[in-house]
This record gives structure tokens, C-alpha cells and sequence, in this order.
């Protein structure tokens, strides 16, 4: 059979190993040898034992675990050439031509770049006499499926990232908590949520639990936003609301691009209407416990496409990521997915915040 590797790289996130679990059984069921690669690229570079063979049980009882049992890493080493050289004869030597990457896109564009790469490393393998002949000739590609693992719903071309629901589920709950001990001392509770610079998590959390301002990179408040926030939350005070809540995503920016923390805005909050002011940072609860429903069944669906995905491209095949679209899994070139998101980020970063709507709404 085929030889298919699965493993999770970057942050982890609620539904991974739901994604590892289709992987690996889809694969069994097609008729691969499936391998898992512990501790993300670190391992495939380590090699070893950090490559080892998956089989149906291997991935029971994982399906309702958050994190990845696998293992994930930040890898600085197969940033450089050398350590991706490594990778590739790790890969050879256990006749893996398949790779399905689960995280987020700079993990994914790792994945694409190792791919360009293969031809020269498979040559290079050779004629340091470090594979065969025969290695040359039978791995002389390597087929990429990419699935978009991150809380923070960050990548262009899927409707939702796996993890996303569940980090706003543990959200949810934790505004839910904070409401009712700040509805007893009518008290202002400012909450730093995550999502790096993507507003989303601040977003749909704000919506849910009917907070009475947030702050999102992508959309920078008015400059006069201080007198706005007060005057809002007075106004809510005056109708008779016993409390407040605002939602600070951690990458929230005003109109020159420099943060706006939860610090500043309860200082503004304190200072103006002297208002009893309380921060919770939510960290890294928000990445923590068990995935939802939807982002396992996400997590399967997504991995049993991946592995139709490898099995069907061709050698001219490009490397694709497994997306969400209208409740549809389809397969989108990975580096035009990658682009986008780059696009994005490009878009806040020259402070043309209208465009990075925009670009986010169509991802
Ligand atoms: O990308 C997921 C995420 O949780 C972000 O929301 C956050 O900015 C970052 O990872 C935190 O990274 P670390 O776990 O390395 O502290």
C-alpha cells in the first residue's frame, strides 16, 4: 500500500485528533500504511521513533480528547533547508509519499514549501549516496493534503478552521461564569480573548453574550473611541443594566495600528466614569477541554477527504487544503488559500482596514 504520514503542527486546537483518527482509518480503509508523526515537523525531522506506524485501534478513544495526542511543535529547524533535507530522507526511508498537515497556515505554507523543494532533496539524497537507486526512482513525489487546525478561524477559503467552535464554546462558558458574579457587584468586566490578529473568537463572542463593546484588529474603533465607549456603557447603566461587558481581542489595534489593550480601555473605563473594573485574560482555557460536535465531525469529515484527496492527485497534482464551503468539504490549492490569508494580514498591516474586511468576508 501506499505509505501515508498524518501529524498536527503549530498551536493545537479542539478536533485535531478527530481529524488524526479519520486520517489514519480512511487511510487503513483505502489500503495505505499509515504512519503518525509525533511532535509535528520536529519529529519528522528527529525521525526514529517519532515516526511510527498507525494502525485502526491506535486512533480509539481519541475522538472526544482536545489537544492532539500526537504531539505538536513550533519547529525553527525546518525553517532552514538542511532540516527539511532531513525530513525527506526520514520520509523515504519508511516509503512515505503522502502527507496530510493539520494546523495552521504557517504551517501549511511549510508544507507547501517542502513540496517545491522535494525534486532537489531526492536529488541531492542521491547522489550523497543516502538513498537508493531504486528510493530515487519510487519517491519522487510527495502529494500534500493540508487541514486547517487553529482556534482562531484565520485562513482564507474556509468557512470555519477546526477548533473555532469549540474555543468559543469555552468562551461562551466563561463569559456565562463572569456575568453572574458581575451582575451581584455591578461591575464592568473587561475580557481579553484570543485569536491573534484575527477579530473572529472577539467577534462572535461579543454577539453571543450581548456585551456592550468590542475591540477586533480588522475594524479599528474611531479615534474619539473613548467617549464612545463611556457613553455607551452609561447610556446601558442609566436603562437599568447592572453591568457590563467588553471583548478585547488580544490583536485589537486603533486607527495607527498600535494595540489597544485591556489595560488601557479599563483605565479609560476607571478614569471617566469610575466605574468598578475587572480584567479576565481567558488564555489559554480557550484552546483547552473537549472539542464540540461540530468541530469533530468537522475534524472527520475533513480527514476522510484529505486522504480521498492524496489518493486521487496525480504527480502535477498542486498540494491542496481541505476546506469548509457552504457546509461542503472541497479540496483549494493550498498556496492560493496561503495568498489570500497573507493578503489580509498585508491589508491591516498598511492600515486599510476596509480591505481586510472585505478580504475576510469573502475567505
Ligand atoms: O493560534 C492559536 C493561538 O492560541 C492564538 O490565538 C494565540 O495568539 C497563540 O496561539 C498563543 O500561542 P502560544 O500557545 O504559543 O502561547
Amino acid at each position: 500500500g501506499k505509505g501515508l504520514a498524518v501529524f498536527t503542527s503549530g498551536g493545537d486546537s479542539q478536533g485535531m485528533n478527530a481529524a488524526v483518527r479519520a486520517v489514519v482509518r480512511m487511510g487503513i480503509y483505502l489500503g495505505c500504511k499509515v504512519f503518525f508523526i509525533k511532535e509535528g515537523y520536529q519529529g519528522m525531522i528527529d525521525g526514529g521513533e517519532y515516526i511510527v506506524e498507525a494502525n485502526w485501534s491506535s486512533v480509539s478513544s481519541i475522538i472526544h480528547k482536545g489537544g492532539t495526542v500526537i504531539g505538536s511543535a513550533r519547529c525553527k529547524e525546518f525553517m532552514e533547508k538542511l532540516g527539511r533535507r532531513k525530513a525527506a530522507k526520514n520520509l523515504i526511508m519508511r516509503g512515505i509519499t503522502n502527507l496530510v498537515v493539520i494546523g495552521g497556515d504557517g504551517s501549511l505554507t511549510g508544507a507547501n514549501m517542502f513540496r517545491q523543494e522535494w525534486s532537489e532533496h531526492v536529488e541531492s539524497l542521491r547522489e550523497s549516496g543516502e538513498i537508493t537507486e531504486e528510493q530515487y526512482k519510487k519517491f519522487n513525489y510527495l502529494h500534500i493534503a493540508g487541514l486547517v487546525g487553529s482556534i482562531d478561524n484565520d485562513f482564507c477559503g474556509t468557512d470555519m478552521t477546526i477548533g473555532t467552535d469549540s474555543a468559543l464554546h469555552r468562551i461562551q462558558e466563561a463569559i456565562d461564569a463572569i456575568v453572574s458574579t458581575a451582575y451581584s457587584h455591578q461591575r464592568t468586566f473587561i475580557l481579553e480573548v484570543m485569536g491573534r490578529h484575527c477579530g473572529y473568537l472577539a467577534l462572535v463572542s461579543a454577539l453571543t453574550s450581548e456585551a456592550d463593546y468590542v475591540f477586533i484588529p480588522e475594524m479599528p474603533p474611531p479615534h474619539d473611541w473613548p467617549e464612545k465607549l463611556c457613553k455607551k456603557l452609561d447610556q446601558e447603566r442609566i436603562a437599568g443594566q447592572r453591568l457590563n461587558i467588553i471583548i478585547v481581542s488580544e490583536g485589537a489595534v486603533d486607527r495607527e495600528g498600535h494595540p489597544i489593550t485591556a489595560e488601557q480601555v479599563k483605565k479609560v473605563v476607571v478614569d471617566k466614569l469610575k466605574q468598578d473594573t475587572r480584567i479576565t485574560v481567558l488564555g489559554h482555557v480557550q484552546r483547552g477541554g473537549s472539542p464540540s460536535a461540530f468541530d469533530r465531525v468537522l475534524g472527520c469529515r475533513m480527514g476522510a477527504e484529505a486522504v480521498m484527496a492524496l489518493m486521487e492527485a496525480t504527480p502535477e497534482t498542486d498540494a491542496c487544503v481541505i476546506s469548509l464551503d457552504g457546509n461542503q468539504a472541497v479540496r483549494l490549492n493550498l498556496m492560493d488559500c496561503v495568498n489570500k490569508t497573507k493578503a489580509v494580514a498585508k491589508a491591516m498591516a498598511d492600515k486599510e482596514w476596509d480591505l481586510a474586511v472585505q478580504l475576510r468576508g469573502r475567505s
